[in-house]
């Protein structure tokens, strides 16, 4: 733990509260591209192909960039304020970085149209596609510079905990390994903020990777790339950033539930073996995205398969079981924070479970392309990672006291419902056949999948609607508190 004085207590928060603002900003405005989509899904309001596709890139690549934004800018508050040095300064060009990518991200699918998804299957984005040539070079540039502010922000962190707690080995807990007690405990928050960390920076330079030799082909046309390649690079990127974010969210769990609770979660040797696990399996689990390719070595194949369900083992078990033993029968009072920590614990679980069901192949053969994809990742990002998110922002708002925090209205009773109407909808439209990534259903031959299709996304349009209405009732309460924050004396 370190000790830091108000002034510069006061210049963390204040640059938490920028990022929170942002996030708070860009959250409904991605939700309501998600919104158009469905709109034009369920045959409401007709939308242009071209339109659908700029939106949905936008919405993919936005929301995963701005949740793992926040997620990175929140634990940089925490570990900043708690437990070792972390640069304010810094902060800001990373700030300015990442609203210049998403400013370019904006401009390249709104007004250029580039519209080939967050995974860009090559050679999609540069074969016969209706956007705009320069919209590429914008998308590119601008995911460029996100991965460069991510990575500085990323080898920061690992670099100022390190310092602080040892050396490498010790953040990764290494030292809980052997037979005896480590002479100094390690707290839970940098052990988990080590592994997700670490595996943000590979998934980072991958992206980077594969950003540049996107750029190389768009100044050179006559450029071949290997699309197997592609694939492989591109999954791991998404699929690793992803799990990353979710992983960020858990370390403050661990940190702020045993303020709540009033008992300690402590690294024990199991946790640690769970957590260094988990590392090791998620770089391999991106592999059962591959599983349709005939062409993928069948040797990966299998190690997808095992990876898959080895990654969501160990760290999630280890979680749920702290959870529940954090929760059981101790005297917590069930405020805002509290909740939504379990619900957002619960959305992963959940989450997790649709997607090992997904992952394991003979399933797969059934569910591959179908809405049941979007529903599983839906679920662990809406009702996983985004009330983990939000349990932050509540508990900055309560000035990180919790007699300050506030009961669970209706605006956050209506936003869950909403969400959980909103993933029905997907997983119905995913056991009823109804493929992902269509900008509607016309097309389809099958008549009674057209229909079922158009009348789920009519539904899911009327959930979102709840979602809207639960978010601005809870933004009315926590932008006045966000606010108010800033204003703290030590
Ligand atoms: C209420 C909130 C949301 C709504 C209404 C919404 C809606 C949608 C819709 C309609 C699609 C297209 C589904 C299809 O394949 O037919 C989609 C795709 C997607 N959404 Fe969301 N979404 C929401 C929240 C989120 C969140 C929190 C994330 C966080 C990562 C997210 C990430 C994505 C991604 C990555 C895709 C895939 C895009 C692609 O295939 O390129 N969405 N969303």
């Amino acid at each position: 733990m370190i000790q830091i004085n108000t002034t510069e207590k006061q210049q963390h928060r204040k640059l938490f509260v920028t990022w929170a603002i942002t996030f708070l900003i860009l959250f409904p405005v991605l939700i309501l591209l998600g919104m158009l989509m469905r709109i034009k899904q369920g045959e409401i309001i007709d939308i242009s192909m071209s339109k659908f596709y700029s939106f949905m890139t936008l919405h993919g690549l936005g929301m995963a960039g701005v949740l793992f934004s926040i997620a990175l800018a929140s634990l940089s508050y925490l570990l900043g304020t708690r437990y070792s040095k972390i640069s304010v300064s810094l902060g800001y060009y990373v700030y300015y970085g990442v609203v210049i990518g998403v400013v370019g991200l904006v401009i390249g699918t709104l007004i250029g149209e580039f519209g080939a998804g967050w995974y860009m299957l090559y050679p999609l984005p540069f074969k016969g596609a209706y956007w705009t040539d320069w919209s590429l070079g914008v998308s590119f540039f601008s995911i460029l510079i996100l991965g460069v502010a991510w990575l500085i922000q990323c080898l920061h962190i690992l670099n100022s905990i390190a310092k602080q707690y040892g050396g490498f080995k010790n953040i990764l807990g290494w030292q809980y390994l052997g037979k005896s007690e480590p002479a100094q405990e390690l707290p839970s928050i940098i052990l988990i903020s080590a592994v997700s960390v670490l595996a943000s920076v590979f998934a980072v330079l991958a992206g980077a990777v594969m950003d540049i030799l996107f750029l190389m082909q768009y100044f050179e046309p006559s450029l071949e790339l290997d699309p197997l390649m592609m694939k492989n690079i591109i999954f791991f990127f998404g699929h690793t950033i992803v799990n990353a974010t979710m992983y960020i969210g858990i370390a403050w769990l661990y940190a702020i539930l045993p303020e709540f609770t009033g008992r300690d979660w402590k690294i024990t040797k199991v946790v640690a073996i769970a957590w260094n696990a988990t590392f090791f399996f998620i770089l391999f689990a991106y592999l059962h995205h591959l599983y349709m390719d005939f062409v993928q070595p069948l040797a990966l194949q299998y190690v997808g398969q095992m990876a898959s369900y080895f990654s969501s083992v160990p760290a999630t078990a280890v979680t749920m079981f702290g959870v529940i033993g954090q929760l059981y029968r101790s005297k917590v009072g069930w405020s805002m924070v509290p909740v939504m920590f379990l619900l957002g614990v619960a959305g992963w679980a959940i989450g997790g479970f649709a997607a090992v069901v997904d992952s394991t192949i003979a399933v797969n053969r059934a569910l591959h392309n179908t809405l049941w994809v979007p529903a599983h990742f839906h679920t662990y990002m809406l009702m996983g990672i985004v009330l983990i998110i939000f349990a932050f922002l509540y508990y900055i708002g309560a000035n990180e006291n919790k007699d300050n925090d506030i009961e669970p209205g209706w605006g956050f009773k209506t936003f869950v419902t909403g969400s959980y109407g909103f993933l029905l909808m997907f997983y119905l439209g995913g056991l009823f056949s109804i493929p992902r990534r269509f900008s509607d259903y016309a097309g389809i031959d099958t008549q009674v999948i057209h229909e079922t299709g158009a009348l789920l996304a009519k539904i899911a349009v009327v959930f979102i609607t709840f979602i809207l209405i639960g978010l601005a009732s809870m933004y009315s309460t926590l932008i006045k508190k966000l606010l108010q924050s800033l204003k703290f004396q030590a």
